[in-house]
């Protein structure tokens, strides 16, 4: 088993130090947040993600943290660079938290492998390798060995992957960071660095595509009678294209998609080559997390002004609080300036939102958000939605109009109660 320190204790770092912790590494986890080191040496985890603070706990003997570099350092044969690449302004991702764990890396010690899972645009690696040489840190091999974490999955998914990617430039290293994952029995694929770097992006940028084609089939299914959900299971029967990431709704959203896919495109730009696909897919989500407006308008006239929408979900997709990117608040923003009154009620989201949306009503349930309300618009397919009493929330909604974002509620049932129900790419259906 082997000593490994994970640079930042963000949603992928935990993740990664507590399952390489799970099974069997000795893990210490460094962030420069102290008082985040404090809460999770106390058994605290501050981030939501089911299963995550029970794993850390579990493995208290194997998985430590701290803020202070040296230590981390002093540890770790294998160095796992976890730190957040944010877009920056112009679409590139933001490396300069990578830049600055290869600043700190120790001159003279032993021999080390420097492993990024981060999402580091292709090329990344090249220019860390150069730079370890131009430092004289020959003792510092590098690997780039993305990760294909989904929140809400995390665990799982990193227990029982698909594949592990394994970039490197020589043997020796590939063969050392993939016997890391050894007790997954995983399909390991190894690699040079910079395909692996872009098998990340690409795999992002496919299902992101893959969403932003079946929303553009749902939006031609509106205007054409068809049903995008039976158009959807009958493409994915064909197992070239397979049922997944075919759900049609008002847009993708988290930390990953809507940033490597324009990340993606500014690497082909930079490098001369204009991604045409790709400036499509980002527009087409845009446009999707804008058209629950129209849906609202015929229902209730074009003048939205005074009128009360109640949003059922504000994170991302269901079982995460994280609301990067989310369709909930570009909508949420176009109701405001519609004039609308909106309240929304999300599980676990509500912190967040209520720091980036101050204006926004936050409802303490979800009844308490439709009461009253002109219509209801599920953003995020929350269970506790589809379970939720919808005879009551009939009784207590002023009008009774559902606009499904997600196609997750039973549309029949709905009518039956009195609804008229809209999905999306779906026939309008009322009594
Ligand atoms: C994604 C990738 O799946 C993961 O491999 C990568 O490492 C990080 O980005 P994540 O952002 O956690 O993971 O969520 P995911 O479950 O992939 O969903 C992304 C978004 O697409 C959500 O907003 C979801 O609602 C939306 N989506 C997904 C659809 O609209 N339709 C679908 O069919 C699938």
């Amino acid at each position: 088993m082997s000593r490994v320190t994970v640079i930042g204790a963000g949603y992928v770092g935990l993740v990664t130090g507590a399952c390489l912790a799970a099974i069997g590494h000795d893990v210490i986890g460094m962030d420069v947040d102290v008082e985040k080191v404090r809460r999770l040496n106390a058994g605290e985890v501050p981030i939501y993600e089911p299963g995550l603070a029970e794993l850390v706990a579990a493995q208290r003997d194997r998985l430590t943290f701290t803020a202070d570099a040296t230590e981390a350092y002093r540890q770790g044969e294998f160095i796992f660079v976890c730190v957040d690449t944010p877009p920056s302004y112009s679409g590139d991702a933001d490396l300069s938290r990578i830049w600055q764990v290869i600043d700190s890396l120790p001159s003279e010690d032993g021999p080390r492998v420097l492993v990024t899972k981060s999402t580091v645009p292709v090329g990344t690696g090249a220019a860390i390798q150069a730079e370890l040489t131009a430092r004289g840190l020959a003792h510092v091999s590098y690997c780039s060995n993305p990760e294909f974490l989904r929140e809400g999955t995390a665990i799982a998914d990193f227990m029982h992957p698909d594949r592990v990617v394994v970039g490197a430039n020589d043997v020796e290293t590939r063969d050392r960071v993939a016997s890391l994952y050894d007790p997954l029995q995983a399909t390991v694929l190894k690699t040079d660095v910079p395909s692996a770097e872009m098998i990340k992006y690409a795999s992002n940028a496919f299902l992101a595509t893959k969403i932003s084609f079946i929303n553009e089939i749902a939006n031609v299914c509106e205007a054409t009678g068809a049903d995008v959900r039976t158009v959807a299971h009958g493409m994915g029967l064909d197992r070239r294209i397979g049922p997944q990431f075919l759900q049609a709704g008002i847009g993708y959203g988290g930390s990953c998609f809507p940033k490597d896919v324009s990340a993606l495109k500014q690497l082909a730009g930079n490098s001369g080559y204009h991604f045409q696909l790709l400036t499509a897919v980002i527009e087409v989500n845009e446009l999707q997390k804008r058209r629950v407006i129209g849906k609202l308008k015929h229902h209730l006239g074009a003048e939205l002004r005074g009128k009360r929408i109640a949003l059922l979900g504000l994170a991302f997709k269901p079982n995460t609080d994280d609301i990067r990117e989310a369709s909930s608040v570009v909508l949420a923003g176009r109701l405001q300036a519609e004039g609308a009154v909106v309240t929304a009620f999300d599980p676990v989201a509500m912190d967040s939102v209520a720091r980036l949306l101050p204006s926004l009503h936050l409802a303490t349930s979800a009844l308490a958000a439709l009461d009253g309300a002109d219509a209801c618009v599920l953003v995020t397919e929350w269970s506790e939605f589809m379970s939720l009493d919808w005879a009551q929330v009939r009784a207590v909604m002023a009008q009774p109009v559902v606009i499904d974002g997600r196609n997750a509620l039973d549309a029949e049932a709905l009518v039956a109660l009195g609804f008229t129900y809209e999905g999306i790419g779906t026939r309008i259906a009322s009594a």
